[in-house]
């Protein structure tokens, strides 16, 4: 787990009235384990599902719950807890603490405590599908984080209230790594970067279409890491349900040849293409205007066209972004990716074995960086760990080739 850059870190955790008050508990162990200090301070609705002496067991710490408590107000003051904080953490953040923090109101002591404090904010939703989906809850997420508040999920699933959907708290383990990750180097600070993910789909008829297993995790698990890396980021994204990494900009496309136009205008100011997408190397010579019919007992035949290769015609540009292709391989994964390297003119080709629990729709991954210098393997981990590991490497790619040019 990435949880270093919180060792020896001041965390203020302000837990709000909800039922997944409960995982806060954890999360105070949890960030506690990854070396941070923390200190609680709850809503009055929070105190309603967990007691503040759980927190102030768990924390080592007196919890903080009302801003009128004369005691703690000698003891540490509220300005002086606020200033104490180095990150503040909301979770869970109910939908009314997110209207309340969005609108500015200080009228308890948690929306106080995040006016009064220089320190980032972070805010991990949780709550009922149809609050979350609210356009007025939308639009108050979209105030906080043009302000630059942190929003760590929520996760889709079933609910407490018994119903599925948008709205899950993270598991406290997803949050501790979320917050450490805001703490990652910016390493590609100033960087455009472009990424395209997941399948395209090539229609033959108003119902059918040829598709591909490509989930697009990869891709937007490279993105998120790109964003946390400081990076401008364009996700160009085939058909695949998953939701936009915070801060990246999407661009929904369908074909091969949609994904090929976005991307070549896209790249005109990337400084690296990332190729996660699994394109469709064909697609049908013609689209039919209607469903096609079985037509007796015979079978059919489909007559089939190439697509454009998209890292071939970016790499035939002369001034073209650092280019990096993925290769899904089921045998001879690194002599096939090498091949693919120098074929399509590639910078770096990311290769994976493909099947027995790895590769499209799996959440582990692990991966073979092959460039002009050598191979480095990532050993098997989560998509999100891998991207950042990859996104490590893309930024002192990008660092070198520019010494290198201003060498020449
Ligand atoms: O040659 P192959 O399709 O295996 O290469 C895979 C890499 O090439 C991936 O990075 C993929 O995004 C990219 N690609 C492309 N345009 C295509 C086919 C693949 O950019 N038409």
């Amino acid at each position: 787990m990435a949880s270093t850059g919180l060792a020896g870190r001041r965390v203020l955790l302000g837990v709000t009235g909800g039922i997944a008050a409960y995982k806060a508990a954890e999360l105070v162990r949890r960030l506690g384990d990854a070396g941070a200090q923390v200190r609680v301070a709850m809503t009055e609705n929070a105190a309603r599902f967990v007691t503040p002496l759980t927190f102030q067991a768990l924390s080592g710490n007196p919890v903080r719950l009302s801003l009128w408590d004369e005691h703690a107000e000698a003891a540490m003051g509220h300005i002086e807890l606020a200033r104490w904080a180095e990150d503040i953490l909301i979770a869970p953040a109910s939908a009314d603490f997110l209207a309340r923090l969005a609108h500015g109101l200080a009228d308890d002591l948690l929306t106080t405590l995040c006016l009064a404090s220089a320190a980032p904010v972070h805010v991990a939703p949780a709550m009922n599908q149809q609050m979350w989906a609210n356009a007025a809850t939308q639009a108050n997420l979209a105030l906080l984080r043009s302000r630059g508040v942190g929003v760590f999920g929520p996760a889709a699933g079933s609910q407490a209230c018994g119903e599925v959907g948008s709205g899950r708290l993270l598991e406290p383990n997803e949050l501790v790594e979320a917050l450490a990750n805001t703490h990652r180097p910016q390493t590609l600070a100033g960087r455009r970067v472009l990424i395209s993910a997941g399948p395209t789909y090539e229609d033959i008829d108003p119902v059918r279409f040829l598709g591909n297993r490509s989930s697009g995790r990869m891709g937007f698990a490279i993105a998120a890491a790109a964003v946390e890396a400081g990076a401008d980021v364009t996700l160009v994204a085939g058909p695949v349900h998953l939701p936009t990494p915070a801060g990246a900009q999407r661009i929904d496309v369908r074909s091969a040849r949609e994904m090929h136009a976005a991307v070549m205008r896209a790249a005109e100011s990337a400084d690296v293409y990332v190729a996660a997408a699994a394109v469709g190397d064909f697609r049908p010579q013609e689209i039919a205007a209607h469903k096609i019919k079985k037509r007796g007992d015979g079978g059919m035949t489909l007559e089939l066209t190439q697509n454009p290769d998209i890292l071939a015609d970016l790499a035939a540009l002369p001034r073209r972004p650092l280019l990096v292709g993925f290769a899904a391989e089921t045998e001879h994964v690194e002599a096939h990716a090498r091949a693919k390297l120098e074929r399509k003119g590639l910078d770096l080709v990311a290769a994976n074995q493909v099947g027995g629990g790895l590769g499209f729709e799996a959440d582990d991954n692990c991966l073979t960086l092959i460039d002009h210098d050598g191979t480095t393997h990532l050993p098997t981990a989560s998509k999100r760990e891998l991207a950042r590991q990859l996104v490590d490497i893309v930024a002192q790619r990008l660092e070198r080739r520019e010494t290198g040019a201003a060498r020449r």
